[in-house]
């Protein structure tokens, strides 16, 4: 008879260990996630809006939204500002790419130390450096271009250089003159409610462009759309068995006119008339009781198409005649959708189509519409230049920047 070995008792009970060991590990698990080892920590907020609400910052909705997180940082609104740094600078700091000449006496040189980035003035004539200034804040996803902010002390000032992507190099910032190095440009908070999340006025001495640094929220990120949401993270942090939204807007409970204005706030032109505190406004108020248009109806067709989606579609019969459509009837706010025209023509093409219930099929030539791939935005929302927004890539062009019209129409 074969002797049993000395481990048998313990190979006889392993399986039965292995699965107690498990089940011990399930459960700290669970008991932990329902707070019943751990003690729940509150996230504290990042910045706190003038109403007094908390902002959590994007980095904590990871863990419940992370696909739309995922999304939303490729897009123009997350990297409309961010501290400068060589990611996201999109101009160059190599010679010969990093100069540009402003005029005969003078030239601009870009400057990498260690990592500070720096925009230098010299003079031609004896290559003697008349100011230097920091690059501190991007503005600008740099989908047509970028500008550049400094602080001194609590204030923010503009650069001179700007970038301009279309021809990938440094210009002069719009606005400024050419014939000399400018006086910094103080940037006020209007600037900063269109391109940021949060920055909180410091309203010292009056001073329109001081700011406390520690209450800035960067990007045109989650919390600029659904309102500060710190009371929502905590409690869904601490409820975690709890699937309705809690103490966030529901876009699904807002009005035609209440979701426009949220989008409206920044692509509706400079606007008249605008409350004091910049930051005031959020999701689920009515635009023109913080502000009013700066055009009237019969301007409509006559808009620059920078900055006004919000005025051009609105003039549009496709908006008129329809009672629903606003601008997330074609853009999911969450993605990089540029140049993603498959996905704007299926827009088109669920409203304009044969039968009952659809506004019409295009009636051009099959002809014309097979040589522009019946790219339907190609003809009824062309790219137009700017009136506005112009460039100035040498002393004495100005180049208009081409921007798609909200204007639907026939060409
Ligand atoms: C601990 C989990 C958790 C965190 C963190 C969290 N959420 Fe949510 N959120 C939820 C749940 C649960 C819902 C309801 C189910 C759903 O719509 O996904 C929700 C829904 C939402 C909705 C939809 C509301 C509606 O019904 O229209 C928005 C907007 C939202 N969250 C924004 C945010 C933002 C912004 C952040 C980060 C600042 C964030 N959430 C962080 C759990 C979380
Ligand atoms: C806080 C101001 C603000 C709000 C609110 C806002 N936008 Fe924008 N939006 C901007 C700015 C600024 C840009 C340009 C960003 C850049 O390139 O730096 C932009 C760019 C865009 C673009 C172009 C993206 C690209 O790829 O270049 C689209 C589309 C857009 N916004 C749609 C919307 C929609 C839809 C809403 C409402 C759901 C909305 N925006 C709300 C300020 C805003
Ligand atoms: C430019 C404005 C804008 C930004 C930025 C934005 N959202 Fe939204 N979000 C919207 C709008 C508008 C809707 C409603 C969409 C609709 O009606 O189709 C929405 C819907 C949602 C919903 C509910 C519906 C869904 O798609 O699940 C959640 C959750 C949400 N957003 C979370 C976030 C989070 C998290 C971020 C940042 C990572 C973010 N949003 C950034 C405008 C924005
Ligand atoms: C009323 C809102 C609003 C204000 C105020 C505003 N912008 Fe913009 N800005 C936009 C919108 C919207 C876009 C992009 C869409 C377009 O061209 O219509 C944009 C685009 C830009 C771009 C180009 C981004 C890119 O890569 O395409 C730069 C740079 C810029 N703005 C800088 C500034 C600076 C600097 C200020 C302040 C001095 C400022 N903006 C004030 C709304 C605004
Ligand atoms: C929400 C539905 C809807 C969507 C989406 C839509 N349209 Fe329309 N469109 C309409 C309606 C309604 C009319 C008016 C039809 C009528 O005259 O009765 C219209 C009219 C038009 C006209 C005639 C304009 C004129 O001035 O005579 C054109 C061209 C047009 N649409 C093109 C487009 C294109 C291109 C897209 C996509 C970028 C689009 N539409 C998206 C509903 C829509
Ligand atoms: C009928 C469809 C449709 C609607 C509705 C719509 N858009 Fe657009 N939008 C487009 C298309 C198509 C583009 C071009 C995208 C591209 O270039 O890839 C665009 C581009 C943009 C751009 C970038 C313009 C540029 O040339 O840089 C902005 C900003 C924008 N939309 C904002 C809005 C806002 C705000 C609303 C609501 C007021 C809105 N859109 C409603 C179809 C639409
Ligand atoms: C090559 C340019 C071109 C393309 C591509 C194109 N259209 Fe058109 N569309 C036109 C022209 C031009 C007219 C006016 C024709 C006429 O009646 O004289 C028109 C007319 C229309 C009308 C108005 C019809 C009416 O009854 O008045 C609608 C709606 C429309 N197009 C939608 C679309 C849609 C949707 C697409 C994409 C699937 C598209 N178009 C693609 C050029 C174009």
């Amino acid at each position: 008879m074969k002797k049993r070995s000395p481990n048998f008792k313990i190979r006889k009970y392993f399986g039965l260990i292995i699965v107690l060991l498990v089940l011990c590990f399930l459960v700290y698990k669970n008991a932990s996630d329902f707070s019943l080892f751990s003690t729940y920590v509150p996230v504290e907020p990042i910045a706190v809006h003038n109403n007094g609400k908390g902002f959590a910052g994007s980095a904590t909705c990871v863990e419940c939204h992370l696909e739309i997180y995922n999304t939303h940082i490729e897009t123009a609104h997350y990297k409309s500002t961010a501290k400068a740094n060589l990611k996201t600078v999109k101009g160059s700091f190599t010679p010969p790419k990093n100069s540009f000449s402003l005029n005969d006496s003078i030239e601009f040189k870009m400057e990498n130390r260690n990592g500070l980035l720096y925009q230098e003035a010299f003079l031609k004539s004896d290559n003697q450096r008349i100011s230097s200034s920091r690059f501190d804040i991007t503005i600008g996803s740099g989908t047509k271009g970028q500008s550049y902010l400094k602080w001194k002390d609590s204030s923010l000032y503009q650069l001179q250089v700007t970038y301009f992507t279309s021809n990938d190099s440094w210009v002069n910032s719009p606005g400024y003159p050419s014939d000399r190095l400018a006086s910094d440009r103080p940037i006020f908070e209007r600037c900063l409610e269109c391109h940021m999340t949060y920055a909180k006025s410091t309203k010292q001495f009056n001073k329109r462009n001081s700011y406390r640094k520690s209450q800035i929220v960067y990007g045109i990120d989650c919390e600029r759309c659904h309102g500060p949401a710190l009371d929502h993270v905590n409690f869904h942090r601490e409820n975690p068995l709890d699937t309705v939204a809690m103490h966030v807007v529901k876009h699904s409970d807002l009005t035609r006119q209440q979701n426009l204005d949220a989008c409206a706030l920044c692509h509706s032109g400079l606007r008249m008339r605008r409350s004091k505190d910049p930051f005031i406004f959020v999701t689920g108020d009515t635009l023109n009781k913080f502000s009013t248009p700066d055009y009237t109806e019969k301007d409509l067709e006559e808009l620059d198409v920078h900055g006004n989606q919000y005025g051009l579609l609105s003039a549009s019969k496709c908006f008129k005649k329809s009672d629903a459509m606003n601008c997330t009837t074609c853009h999911n706010p969450h993605e990089n959708q540029r140049g993603n025209r498959v996905s704007f023509n299926k827009k088109c093409q669920s409203c304009h189509g044969k039968g009952d219930g659809f506004h019409g099929v295009c009636t051009a030539s099959e002809a014309s519409k097979e040589a522009s791939n019946n790219n339907c935005i190609q003809c009824h929302m062309p790219i137009v230049l700017s009136k506005t927004m112009k460039i100035e890539t040498s002393a004495d062009t100005l180049n208009p920047v081409p921007v798609r019209t909200h204007f639907i129409g026939i060409y």
